[in-house]
């Protein structure tokens, strides 16, 4: 699978919004198919669905492919009718970024019946046969990176360190599969150095259901800091905070700032993240608090997922990069993964900037998606 970012964004300049009715994608193609997609994604409270919905909307446009785009608005009830709309009105193809991964097996086994195929987007959906394809990133690598952040901003090496030093652990949504694999990539990183004792945790709270964030929600993540700091940290110092997504590492910010720690001086803890979000991206430029986030280019992905759908228009096999890491219960579900990088102060404007997935106007002018 060819993915040219300058192609991507010279194909798709022009093409927002529009929704192309009544185009011949199949009259040349190897199927008979249309290429009609519903694309299901989850919420509007993280700025990378937003852009990712409007990416997949004009990749599948450019072959004169008909789409229908909407958002779930974090409720799985709610996707759960917007999907089962999709299927009535006669796509061919779901591309979901699924809210609640265990809910979908129902309305998916309707797509089945009427010959729609399935791509889990970002998101692995589980308990299902229906799942056709999965796009997404190396999400064990994602957590490798964030935690690997905190040991070198902390002199932390094989060939020892200082320490010891007191972290604390986030992990995302329990209701995502995603979760699990940040989580896991991130404590098995850290994991020989809390054994031997350089890293303590001092709430004791290392289980994925004891660290979750539901829903990847920011204002909860302020909650469990704010608890966390007036239990443990009266006499403490906090060296680092692992946090698996920009949302939720603001609101572990708020919550040091309401606790009187000041960011950008030696004692504010190192903070990661991931999504590049804008606003992220400001306070890791200006020393606002987080120091580190995870990209990943969600253009990419995009052409993945929308690269699928057209290779099966053609009478073509989608190409596939993984057969046996992403098990939903059912099957290993036939994946393309693709890497994160981790961003920091030394590589955001490089990495961001200079592939135009941001502009410093973005950057400059993000405010908070969440209400505090
Ligand atoms: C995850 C996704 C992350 C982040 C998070 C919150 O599923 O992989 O990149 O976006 O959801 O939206």
């Amino acid at each position: 699978m060819h993915l040219s970012r300058r192609r991507l964004l010279h194909g798709s300049a022009g093409m927002a919004a529009v929704t192309l009715a009544g185009c011949s994608g199949g009259e040349e193609s190897g199927s008979s198919l249309t290429g009609f997609t519903g694309i299901a994604m989850p919420t509007k409270t993280s700025d990378r669905w937003v852009i990712e919905g409007g990416f997949l909307e004009d990749q599948l446009h450019e072959p004169g492919y008909e789409t229908i785009l909407e958002y779930g608005d974090d409720d799985p009830e709610k996707q759960i009718s917007q999907i089962q709309g999709m299927v009535d009105q006669g796509v061919e193809f779901l591309i979901i970024g699924a809210i609640d991964n265990r809910s979908l097996g129902e309305v998916l086994a309707h797509a089945k019946d009427k010959g729609v195929m399935i791509i889990s987007y970002d998101r692995l959906i589980l308990d299902t046969p229906d799942v056709d394809y999965y796009a997404s990133f190396d999400n064990y690598q994602v957590g490798v990176l964030q935690a690997k952040h905190i040991l070198d901003r902390l002199g932390i090496s094989e060939d020892g360190a200082e320490g010891p030093f007191n972290v604390e652990i986030f992990s995302g949504s329990s209701d995502d599969s995603n979760s699990q694999y940040f989580f896991q990539g991130g404590l098995d990183t850290l994991e020989r150095y809390t054994y031997s004792g350089i890293i303590r945790i001092p709430s004791e709270q290392t289980e994925q259901e004891q660290t979750a964030t539901e829903r990847w929600s920011g204002p909860l993540a302020m909650e469990r800091m704010a608890g966390l700091l007036d239990e443990f940290y009266e006499d403490r110092h906090l060296d680092a905070v692992l946090s698996p997504y920009d949302g939720i590492s603001r609101g572990v910010i708020r919550a040091l700032e309401d606790f009187g720690l000041v960011p950008g001086t030696d004692e504010f803890p190192v903070i990661t993240g991931q999504d590049a979000e804008a606003l992220s991206i400001k306070f890791i430029r200006d020393d606002l608090g987080q120091t580190q986030t995870v990209f990943k280019d969600t253009r990419d992905l995009a052409a993945v997922a929308s690269g699928m759908v057209k290779s099966i228009v053609n009478g073509d096999d989608p190409e596939v990069n993984d057969l046996g890491t992403y098990n939903n219960g059912f099957k290993f579900v036939p994946s393309y993964l693709l890497e994160p990088v981790s961003i920091d102060k030394n590589n955001w404007e490089e990495e961001l900037i200079g592939s135009e997935y941001l502009t410093m106007e973005d950057i400059d002018n993000a405010v908070e998606p969440q209400d505090f």
